[in-house]
């Protein structure tokens, strides 16, 4: 019997469909979710995703294989479908025999989809809007996950609140859907699980656990952070269309600007192709939260981080999140 009777009850297909004890997500977060935090996850029975970001197919074997190591149970792989090496990196989570891949960052090109099933896995898939959405499941996609502009990292504009009242009643019946941003506490999963998500994503809340690499500096800065500080970059040429990122705010903002005006001129001067140029953005974007998620400098590096962070105030063990997050989540559904 599961000490969260009501909430395992709503999650029972997302769990089903991971393979995972609760069908909690910890979202994908380029050099935070590595083997450690992933692993964790997934053994304090949540669902951990290791994020490829901008990894060369021979560091995400390596990841893959630490990450098997550290934990028997099932865990993901986020791919970014704009990375260059999109199927070699698609072939070295078959070689793994990876049970769910996560295809993240825009539409999934031709062929991905059909590749990752080839290999029995399943794939997730994030959705802008509904039109797409029901595209993208009905032409191969297992899940959903749907995520609102109050999460850390790269965002759409629309908030979760909206995402979900718009997507769940059309969706919830056929398809598995999850919902991701902005979720601090078990009372909203709880809402969201009630609306037809069967499972939910947490980035923000996992970042700064006690088994997350993130520098201690890093942590601390999350820590200091009320919601409004984490704020969405700003697009300063209309040329350049940049996808708004959501980061606690320091210098590294305004170097972003400075960049994207960089960017803006080569493009002018037919230095550079629009992809190439968008790429260029992504690069900066993975060399700055390298810089302070593992170096600790926190002034020009980028804290990505999603609204929820105001309520990240201590370093605590992923089990102890999870079990927070359910007994909040099964006391607000009791009380129904
Ligand atoms: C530091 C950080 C890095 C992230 N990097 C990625 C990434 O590489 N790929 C991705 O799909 N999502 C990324 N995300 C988004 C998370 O996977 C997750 O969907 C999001 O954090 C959920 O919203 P929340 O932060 O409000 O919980 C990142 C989020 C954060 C906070």
């Amino acid at each position: 019997m599961s000490a969260y009777p009501k909430t395992t009850a709503l999650m029972r297909r997302g769990a089903e469909f991971l393979g995972s004890e609760h069908a909690i997500l910890c979202g994908a977060m380029s050099w935070v979710s590595e083997r450690n935090l992933v692993s964790a996850i997934s053994n304090a029975g949540g669902f951990g995703v290791i994020a490829c970001g901008a990894m060369t197919p021979e560091l995400l074997d390596a990841e893959i294989a630490g990450t098997r190591a550290l934990t028997d149970k099932p865990f993901g792989v986020n791919l970014i479908t704009m990375h260059p090496q999109l199927f070699d990196l698609i072939a070295v989570c078959a070689k793994h025999g990876v049970g769910h891949v996560v295809l993240a960052g825009g539409i999934p090109p031709k062929g991905s989809v059909e590749a990752i099933k080839a290999f029995g896995a399943k794939v997730i898939v994030f959705a802008p809007t509904l039109a797409l959405a029901k595209k993208l499941l009905r032409s191969g996609g297992d899940a959903l996950v749907i995520e609102g502009m109050e999460a850390g990292g790269h965002i759409g504009p629309v908030a979760t609140s909206v995402l979900a009242q718009e997507f769940l009643p059309a969706l919830a019946d056929d398809y598995l859907v999850f919902v991701a941003g902005g979720i601090g506490r078990g009372e909203a999963m709880a809402g969201y699980l009630e609306m037809g998500a069967v499972g939910v994503q947490l980035g923000t809340r996992f970042a700064c656990a006690s088994e997350s690499i993130a520098h201690p500096a890093f942590k601390q800065a999350f820590f200091r952070a009320n919601a409004r500080d984490a704020v969405a970059s700003v697009q300063v040429d209309p040329r350049l269309p940049v996808i708004p990122v959501r980061a606690l705010k320091n210098k590294g903002t305004e170097e972003f600007t400075a960049k994207q005006r960089e960017v803006a001129q080569l493009l002018d001067e037919g230095k550079v192709e629009m992809g190439e140029a968008q790429l260029l953005i992504e690069h900066y974007w993975a060399g700055a939260l390298r810089r302070a998620v593992i170096d600790g400098d926190v002034e020009n590096g980028s804290l990505m981080a999603g609204q929820s962070v105001g309520m990240v105030s201590k370093e605590e063990p992923v089990a102890d999140i999870i079990a927070e997050v359910l007994a909040e989540s099964e006391a607000a559904l009791s009380r129904r």
